[in-house]
């Protein structure tokens, strides 16, 4: 049995999966990015490998993606998150059409052709006003930790009209917010809405056609990913391995290379 590899070294967190010739997860893990790129890439890795009880040498073929994509020292090449997300989201989900990617930097929607393939994308600019960085802004001015800020979201009565885009500002927004009594989770259900508005601006710009496939850490936030839906107005897939969806991608796209690069002879011995 073949196996391969994909390393997504996000801006935020680095993830890595391996998969087996039928496409299937044998492993995963996830590890804060930090300073040291080269070093979250290695460790991702060496934890997948670990958790999958394999050795490097059973892996024949590696692909790193993610904006430290280059900095995959052990892996054989390279490919975008665009293409990585896409093809993570078709394999997952095999009717999507569209993909949001939410990641701790950078919101991203993508076209997918029936087959598969990428038809358009576009990304926020420099801005990091709906992505994960307004979420952990919050986070941290609200005192909630990251996994409770959904759950907490979807607890509003009186949601809160946040009106800053910016999500330097979107700290002492919330400050002011809770300076004038307002709940915690009214404020977070406000914080949770504005993003989705602005990730479903960026959705319109490439078309929401269904499915829409919902990638990246942010879709494991549950108040997100209602907000979206009442955005957008569309059911969206969601997997428990939505976070790796960029990872495993590579991870396909390794395999497809390992297949192809198989001789003839060596498929009719595995036929026969
Ligand atoms: N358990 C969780 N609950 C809620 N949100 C989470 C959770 N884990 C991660 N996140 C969110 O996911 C974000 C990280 O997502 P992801 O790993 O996709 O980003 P990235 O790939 O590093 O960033 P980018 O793609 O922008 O370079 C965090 O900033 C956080 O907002
Ligand atoms: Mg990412």
């Amino acid at each position: 049995m073949a196996y391969a590899a994909g390393v997504d070294v996000g801006s935020t967190q680095t993830k890595a999966v391996i998969i087996n010739e039928d496409g299937e997860i044998v492993s995963r893990s996830l590890t804060d990015t930090g300073a040291n790129v080269v070093q979250a890439a290695e460790k991702s890795y060496q934890m997948a490998l670990e958790n999958g009880s394999l050795e490097e040498r059973e892996v024949e073929y590696v692909i790193g993606t993610g904006y430290g994509r280059y900095r995959v020292t052990f892996g054989n090449t390279q490919v975008t998150e665009i293409s990585c997300h896409a093809r993570g989201a078709a394999h997952m989900f095999p009717n999507t059409r569209t993909v949001l990617d939410m990641g701790g930097q950078d919101t991203k929607a993508i076209r997918i052709t029936d087959s598969g393939e990428i038809f358009d994308f576009c990304m926020n600019d420099k801005c990091a006003a709906g992505t994960g960085r307004f979420l952990g802004a919050a986070s941290a001015a609200l005192d909630i930790p990251l996994p409770d800020l959904g759950s907490t979201a979807l607890k509003a009565e009186r949601p809160v009209r946040i009106s800053t885009t910016c999500t330097v500002f979107a700290e002492s927004e919330v400050l002011s917010w809770l300076g004038k009594g307002k709940k915690i989770e009214d404020i977070l259900w406000g914080v949770h809405q504005s993003i989705a508005s602005r990730s479903t601006g960026l959705l319109r710009r490439v078309g929401i056609e269904d499915e829409v496939t919902f990638t990246g850490g942010v879709a494991k936030n549950i108040g997100m990913i209602k907000a979206l839906e009442e955005s957008t107005g569309k059911k969206l897939n969601v997997s428990e391995d939505s976070h790796y969806m960029g990872a495993l991608g590579a991870a396909l796209f390794a395999m497809d290379h390992i297949l192809s690069s198989r001789a003839p002879s060596d498929v009719v011995e595995e036929i026969a």
